[in-house]
């Protein structure tokens, strides 16, 4: 009989999506699918999912939930089965699902994904009739309380369950003041070292490390990383007393989604055998985004707008990208300060930096399609889909060397070229002079058109789909249930 699994997301494609999280969260049930694991996914009602899933069939009604009349209502999402989290008070907001309109994170998010836990932790526990589930899996801060909950104050009637917590982001944690501990309907006891207490108050992602049966993080290298003060932010102690339970499982792509021989959104369709196909996009982007057309390399960037992306050190780089015959088109958006840089530098090169500021997913897909590369200079990165999406488009990934970065590129040095194995660049430490310096090599292999076209037919060869990853999240479920 197939393992049944409840994966707790704050965003799941194509419901709703800030980031590679969403990515994730929706691909992952049909990456577990083939191996035995049937799972359903729940989500918060924000105002994009209930107008998507319409009225659903009602699966329980809380008079109250943390203050808020609340319901839990099924749904499908794609193939499979969705349980959303109906809540008017807390998830009908305009705004994102974080942060209001301005981008200020909402005051009551504490409240917000406590009852998420809490609704997420009765459906688990087997209190909600009609539904039961084996393991459950929750994502990020905002999935963890339902882990707490499970230990600490389980349902009437609710029974025990296996579980595992995925880090997609250890640098957001959900660190709330000590007064909200009582708001939380936990017993006193959760209020420990090996509880929810974290440096004096509620840490939402560490009481969910501290009550998971696994911890996962979304690459091999990244696993490693946290272990240590300037990945792990606070949480690598918590991370190294559990390290026998700690898994790197890379994240895959949904290769129904991200394949240019049969990607609708953009302007001609190619692949491996076909790369001279790539052309008429690249002829489309560079008129998209105002661009002088030119032989020279396009380079792409597709990225939330934050240090953590070292979008303030592409912008010290930028003239010498254009200096040596580079352009640029950046879709993004984030920090106002960088947008005002970007906005700067466009102005400074006319017809060689186009900046597009805002979201827009199929335009994501037409700048992988006709970038000749993407540059991807973040100063940490879990796993990192841009480059993934990259590699299988043909758009050359330069990257820098860190968590998932390190683990799904490999460097065009010497040693790969003459092997032949190369398929983009990396570079060390986020920093003016390395960029710099990894952008003069691009620009360089770029010139050798042979070269170029092995690096850029390997990325294209290599295999991220979900099929391997699917079996390892698969594997270790069923290790975990007995
Ligand atoms: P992160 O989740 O840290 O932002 P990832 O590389 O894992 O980084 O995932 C980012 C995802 O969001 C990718 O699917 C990427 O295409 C998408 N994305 C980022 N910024 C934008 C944007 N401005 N418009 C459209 N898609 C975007
Ligand atoms: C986070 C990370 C990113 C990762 C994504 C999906 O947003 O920043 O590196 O790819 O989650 O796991």
């Amino acid at each position: 009989m197939a393992l049944s699994v409840l994966s707790l997301a704050s965003e799941a494609v194509p419901l709703i999506k800030t980031g590679g999280l969403a990515d994730v969260a929706g691909a992952l049930p049909g990456a577990v699918a083939p191996h035995g694991v049937a799972m359903t996914t729940m989500l918060p009602g924000y105002p994009s999912v209930m107008r998507a899933i319409g009225k659903g069939r009602l699966l329980h009604a809380y008079p109250s939930l943390m203050g808020e009349p609340a319901r839990l209502v099924s749904a499908t999402l794609g193939d499979h089965p969705l349980v959303v989290l109906d809540a008017p008070g807390f998830f009908a907001r305009e705004g994102g699902p974080y942060a209001d309109p301005a981008g200020h994170d909402w005051a009551d998010n504490w409240r917000r994904f406590a009852a998420f836990g809490r609704a997420a932790a009765d459906l688990a526990g087997g209190a909600i009739k009609r539904k039961r589930f084996d393991l459950v899996h929750a994502h990020d801060w905002q999935a963890a309380m339902a882990l707490a909950y499970l230990r600490f104050a389980p349902a009437d009637g609710g029974r025990a369950i296996a579980s595992v917590i995925t880090i997609h982001n250890i640098a957001f944690q959900g660190y709330f003041g000590a007064e909200v501990f009582p708001q939380l309907g936990l017993p006193d006891s959760a209020w420990s070292m090996h509880g929810v207490e974290y440096h004096g108050g509620v840490g939402f992602l560490k009481a969910g490390l501290e009550a998971a049966g696994a911890i996962t993080t979304v690459s091999p290298t990244y696993a490693a990383e946290i272990r240590s003060p300037q990945f792990g932010m606070g949480l690598e102690g918590v991370i190294m007393a559990h390290e026998n339970r700690v898994h790197g499982i890379v994240n895959g792509i949904d290769t129904a989604l991200w394949n240019p021989e049969t990607d609708r959104s953009i302007a001609a369709s190619f692949g491996l055998r076909s790369l001279a196909r790539r052309a008429p996009n690249k002829r489309a982007l560079e008129e998209e985004f105002g661009l002088e057309q030119d032989d020279g390399p396009l380079f792409v960037v597709v990225s939330r707008l934050t240090w953590q992306k070292g979008m303030d050190v592409l912008l010290e780089v930028l003239d010498h990208l254009v200096g040596i015959g580079g352009r640029l088109a950046l879709l993004g958006s984030g920090d106002a300060a960088l947008e005002a840089g970007l906005h700067a530098a466009a102005a400074r090169h006319p017809g060689r930096i186009g900046i597009r500021i805002g979201y827009d997913e199929p335009l994501a897909h037409r700048m992988q399609a006709g970038g000749d590369a993407i540059l991807v200079p973040s100063r940490f990165e879990p796993c990192g889909l841009t480059q993934l999406y990259a590699l299988a488009y043909g758009c050359v990934p330069v990257v820098a060397r860190t968590g998932g970065l390190a683990d799904t590129v490999i460097d065009a040095n010497i040693a790969a070229l003459g092997a032949g194995t190369a398929t983009g660049v990396q570079f060390d430490g986020v920093n003016y002079h390395a960029l710099r310096a990894a952008i003069s090599r691009t620009v360089a292999l770029y010139q050798q058109p042979d070269a170029w076209r092995t690096i850029q037919r390997n990325g294209m060869k290599c295999d991220f789909s979900w099929a391997r990853s699917g079996k390892a999240y698969a594997d270790l479920y069923a290790s975990l249930v007995t």
